[in-house]
């Protein structure tokens, strides 16, 4: 399968919010996502589209000052464990790099072993953690650190 990775557009967002849903027990609503890519001045917001036009993933995220903030990650469940995730997380790192960010960080479920362990891949590490931070089930929330993106 071909694919490109390109900025988030206003045209993307209801299928971005659609895989959003797919992804998360708490998914943003469709406004935030039309939030991020017509106003938040911070927000780099990145999309995988296949060959025939699908959205395979999405990533948003911020950079303020010199650090990186990653918002939000997912992807689709139908191109998971194919590197794709991987891809854009690489894409946006990159791209924060080039911006001047020097370290990047995140929050994820601490029973999230999957997204914990392409983090881990990437060299985050565990800096934190906010108790009870995911208001469904109460669950505590693990920041991840990536340090040196300067250098990378
Ligand atoms: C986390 C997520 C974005 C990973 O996307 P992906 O495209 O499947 O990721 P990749 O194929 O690039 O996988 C990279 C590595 O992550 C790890 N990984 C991914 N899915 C995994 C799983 N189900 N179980 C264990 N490890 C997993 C593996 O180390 C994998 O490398 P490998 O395939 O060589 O073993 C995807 O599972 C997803 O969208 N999950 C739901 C949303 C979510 O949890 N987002 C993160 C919020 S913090």
């Amino acid at each position: 399968m071909n694919f490109i990775i390109r900025k988030m557009t206003i045209e993307d967002v209801p299928v971005v919010a659609q895989l959003d849903h797919m992804s998360f027990s708490l998914p943003w609503p469709e406004h935030s996502f039309r939030y991020e890519v017509k106003e938040n001045p911070s927000s780099r917001c990145f999309v995988v589209e296949t060959d025939d036009k699908r959205i395979a993933a999405m990533i948003v995220s911020w950079i303020i000052v010199d650090e990186l903030h990653i918002a939000t990650i997912a992807t689709h469940p139908d191109f998971r464990r194919q590197g794709i995730g991987s891809q854009i997380l690489t894409y946006a790192l990159e791209d924060a790099r080039q911006a001047g960010a020097r370290r990047a960080f995140l929050e994820v479920r601490e029973k999230n072993e999957a997204a914990q362990a392409m983090y881990r891949k990437f060299g985050f590490e565990i800096t934190g953690r906010r108790p009870k931070y995911y208001k469904d089930n109460g669950e505590d929330a693990i920041l991840m650190t990536l340090e040196h993106l300067e250098a990378e």
